[in-house]
């Protein structure tokens, strides 16, 4: 029998903002409904909106009940009565919110308390001060940091200074949401609870892997962030590069916090330098122009609205971004790992793909080497593809058929939304699928060469069509070696 969940706060800062009313609210309501909230914890979203606790469950009522099942009211109103709202001034001196949120949490010290910043990394110093003046941080907190962490390697450094000086490194918490994903532990399983793929898990075995974070979605009314960040920032640094640790480690010894994350870090730390000349040969950077995408006509990223006019690193910034890696240790050695992202791609699909080597003699015409699919979204599942021989007389004809699991086949059980995993991984104590600080320096470490060598370049990014499959350039990183990227629109 499980543990009865126990009580907590959840401090939400951004709380009225787009990522909780899209993501955690609703994977809370979720938690919720599957019995994992204790009775008496609560949910405090923190923002500038003036408005009161009543204000706010309307808010929610109107915004979030629509997105989730709601199949039994009492359920819906116990998760609505769970809702506060304090106002703070973010950036001033006015104390009234804080004072506020005191008072609440006063009384409550022995439970677990979640500090969540859903808010710009800038605000994640000062908000910690913040709550350690006013004496609200207790043995009990933790405190969850939303990506991105910095905009490079000296910014997330002092991000991760600032917060450790109140925080112990055990009780901070940095989200990657992809980490979340039922795909991504799977492969987790896959690899280290069967034994038939660690003999052929090397560059004995295997050409090339290659991660792809497609997206459907341009970035309308996100401009003022999406200027700054750019797909390098906003997805490489984090999720691909988790995606490729995930790949790459060596079995850990323990399914634990450390040993994990230990792995991982090593494996960041092992990825080659991309540095100097080589930057124009192994990545890739593209902007989206008008095209025809889902079914419609849609701008370009210049002309998404947004209620403001372009600017100079809207004309720089890349909504693409494709990337030759390599991890520098003994099992990897000359496998590239092939990165890719962008918005208003053909389809949507997160996935990897893993390139085995053809046979080394091939007596039938027509094989083709195997590959394991591992699709995190949309319809989770692994697919390992196979040469079978096409039934008939005569000629044996090879055909390349998928061994699958579906994961919508085999288990009936919804699949959770990561962010569900991640806050209820918070609100037990368990922070293996949240990156540690080091492994978060040693991406940026790897990324900052990368993001220096475009930015001295001054050159806008290769354009590509909405609704294609990215820029010239992104095909000829593969084709250089007579690869290609694998295109199989999800079902
Ligand atoms: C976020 C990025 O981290 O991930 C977004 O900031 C991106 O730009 C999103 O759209 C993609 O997440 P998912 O789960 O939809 O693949």
């Amino acid at each position: 029998m499980s543990e009865p969940p126990q009580s907590a706060d959840l401090i939400v800062f951004g709380g009225t903002g787009d990522l909780s009313m899209r993501k955690l609210l609703p994977a809370l309501y979720h938690c919720d409904r599957d019995g994992r909230l204790s009775p008496e914890t609560r949910i405090i979203a923190m923002s500038r909106g003036g408005l009161d606790d009543a204000d706010f469950r309307g808010k929610v009522d109107a915004q979030v009940r629509g997105a989730v099942p709601v199949d039994d009211l009492n359920v819906w109103e116990r998760f609505l009565g769970r809702l506060h709202h304090v106002s703070v001034d973010i950036g001033g001196e006015d104390t009234v919110g804080w004072e506020r949120l005191a008072a609440m949490l006063a009384g409550h010290e022995q439970r677990t308390r979640v500090f969540y910043l859903a808010s710009p990394p800038m605000t994640f110093g000062p908000f910690c001060r913040r709550l350690e003046r006013a004496g609200l941080v207790t043995p009990a907190s933790r405190v969850v940091l939303e990506k991105p962490l910095g905009r490079d390697l000296a910014s997330a450094r002092r991000i991760n200074d600032e917060v450790g000086a109140i925080f112990d490194e055990r009780q901070i918490y940095r989200i990657d949401h992809y980490l979340g994903k039922e795909t991504v532990q799977n492969l987790l399983v896959l690899r280290f609870a069967n034994v038939f793929l660690e003999p052929v898990w090397n560059s004995l075995w295997i050409d090339h892997v290659q991660i792809t974070a497609a997206e459907t979605v341009g970035t309308p009314g996100r401009r003022g962030y999406y200027d700054h960040a750019g797909a390098l920032r906003d997805m490489v640094q984090n999720h691909l590069l988790q995606l490729l640790c995930l790949v790459a480690m060596e079995p850990p010894s323990r399914n634990d916090r450390e040993a994990i994350r230990d792995e991982k870090v090593k494996i960041l730390q092992a990825l080659r330098p991309i540095v100097g000349g080589e930057v124009d040969r192994f990545t890739v950077r593209g902007q989206y122009t008008a095209g025809e995408a889902g079914g419609e006509r849609v701008p370009g990223y210049l002309d998404e609205p947004d209620g403001t006019a372009p600017t100079e690193a809207s004309h720089r910034v890349e909504t693409f971004a494709a990337i030759r890696a390599e991890v520098k240790n003994w099992r990897w050695a000359g496998v590239p790992f092939y990165l890719r992202t962008g918005k208003r791609m053909p389809y949507r699909c997160s996935e990897i793909v893993v390139q085995f080597k053809d046979v080394p003699h091939s007596i039938f015409p027509g094989s083709a080497p195997n590959r394991l699919v591992l699709r995190l979204q949309p319809s989770e599942g692994i697919q390992l593809h196979i040469m079978a021989k096409e039934p008939g007389a005569g000629e044996v004809a090879l055909k390349p058929v998928p061994l699958g699991l579906s994961f919508a086949e085999t288990f009936t059980t919804r699949v959770p939304e990561a962010y569900e995993r991640l806050l209820m991984d918070v609100l037990t104590g368990n922070p293996t699928l949240f990156m540690r600080r080091d492994e978060v320096e040693a991406a940026w470490r790897w990324i900052d060469p990368i993001l220096g060598e475009w930015e001295a370049h001054g050159t806008p990014p290769e354009p590509y069509p909405a609704g294609s499959s990215g820029p010239a350039g992104a095909h000829e990183l593969l084709g250089r070696s007579g690869r290609t990227w694998y295109e199989e629109t999800p079902q």
